[in-house]
């Protein structure tokens, strides 16, 4: 065990029957990090949490919290706290009480606990419910209280499955800034689920993106994003566009493809590409331009805009070319606006555009 992670999983494994609900997995999580387990239903993000609470047995592999082997521990001595979708509160308590509880079971004192409850209900900007009882809140209220009970004993790590799933978009998005500042002042290690890519993006110093029971990519937002490895990566994280190229030259830091119409476009370098192979290239709607009559780009395609959506600020536009039957644009709304039937160039830099390979398929 390396003492550098807060947690390591190592080749975990879980299967129920006949069916493999993660596959050998390992994972690392440094102290203090937001990590989130993003990934379409079914792809084992519960199911990996659930081996790391101590709530499912794995098959197979090492669980360590803090230095400790901890795969067959109970949960109660994994130092972990939980926050569900639908987290019930105890029905029969206060808020205050409710909060009050996980501090009472390790035993703090009077005065101390009501110094701590006092503190989290002010974070979570909740003070004036302390007395109610949890019928009396909302969804949104009650969920708030959820994670102030588990943040106020300051948990080795907080494992977070889908918290926010049953509220709407707005109190959605103001308590994924609530939970992200709680994150940031208390410095507790969180490992977050969720299938909703824009909330992975917005909270997570690092994503492990989930597919079929596997890891499909890690990193930086920002490295998914700009820098996937496989077509689903691509896919799952914002929007994109495919066009089908065959690997034409390699060189040092670029990879030069051509369409099946001979168009030339260009991608930086990719260890899994090889030449006279097929593959995509990846480019994103918002990193295309629409090019002035004169100006040349690295990458252009030409072809008749066949639809522009108003969507509030930004405007999408889709391009019929001879090399994609739809290509996504997205520009700010108000900026260089299309018609339908326009005939247009569009133009992309190279460093904007990925090459990914068919992952075996033809
Ligand atoms: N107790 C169980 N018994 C049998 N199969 C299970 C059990 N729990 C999970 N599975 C199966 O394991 C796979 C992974 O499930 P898991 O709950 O980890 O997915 P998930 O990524 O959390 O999905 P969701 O986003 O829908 O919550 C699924 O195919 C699921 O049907
Ligand atoms: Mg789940």
């Amino acid at each position: 065990m390396n003492q550098h992670y807060k947690l390591q999983v190592k080749d975990v494994r879980k299967s129920y029957g006949a069916v493999t609900a993660l596959e050998n997995t390992s994972l690392e999580m440094r102290e203090g990090e937001f990590l989130t387990l993003l990934g379409p239903s079914g792809s084992g993000k519960s199911t990996l949490l659930m081996a790391i609470a101590g709530l499912n047995n794995p098959d197979n592999g090492e669980i360590w919290i803090d230095g400790k082997l901890a795969t067959y521990l109970p949960p109660f001595q994994r130092d972990i706290g939980m926050v569900f979708q639908n987290y019930a509160l105890f029905p029969h308590m206060t808020i205050m009480e409710n909060i009050a509880f996980p501090l009472r079971m390790r035993g703090e004192s009077k005065d101390s606990i009501n110094q701590k409850v006092k503190e989290v209900l002010e974070k979570v900007q909740l003070s004036h419910v302390a007395e109610r009882f949890p019928r009396e809140l909302s969804g949104g209220q009650q969920q708030r209280i959820a994670l102030a009970r588990c943040f106020v004993y300051k948990p080795s790590i907080i494992l977070m499955d889908e918290p926010l799933g049953a509220l709407d978009k707005k109190l959605r998005e103001a308590l994924q800034l609530e939970i992200k500042h709680l994150h940031e002042e208390l410095g507790i290690t969180v490992l977050y689920v969720t299938h909703d890519q824009e909330e992975a993006m917005v909270m997570s110093d690092r994503i492990c993106l989930m597919n079929n029971a596997r890891i499909e990519q890690i990193g930086t937002p920002d490295e998914l994003y700009h820098r996937p490895k496989t077509i689903f990566a691509a896919d799952f994280l914002g929007e994109s566009n495919f066009i089908d190229v065959r690997v034409k030259a390699l060189q040092d830091d670029t990879v030069t493809t051509e369409t099946s119409t001979g168009t030339l476009l260009h991608a930086p370098a990719s260890p899994s590409v090889a030449t006279g192979t097929s593959a995509k290239i990846m480019v994103r709607p918002e990193s295309i331009r629409v090019l002035a009559d004169t100006e040349t780009a690295h990458n252009i395609l030409t072809g008749e805009v066949t639809d522009v959506i108003v969507a509030g600020g930004v405007t999408k536009s889709f391009v019929r070319t001879a090399d994609h039957p739809m290509l996504k644009v997205s520009q700010l709304t108000g900026s260089n606006k299309l018609h339908k039937g326009q005939q247009v160039r569009l133009g992309w830099t190279t460093c904007s555009a990925v090459v990914l390979t068919n992952g075996g398929k033809p």
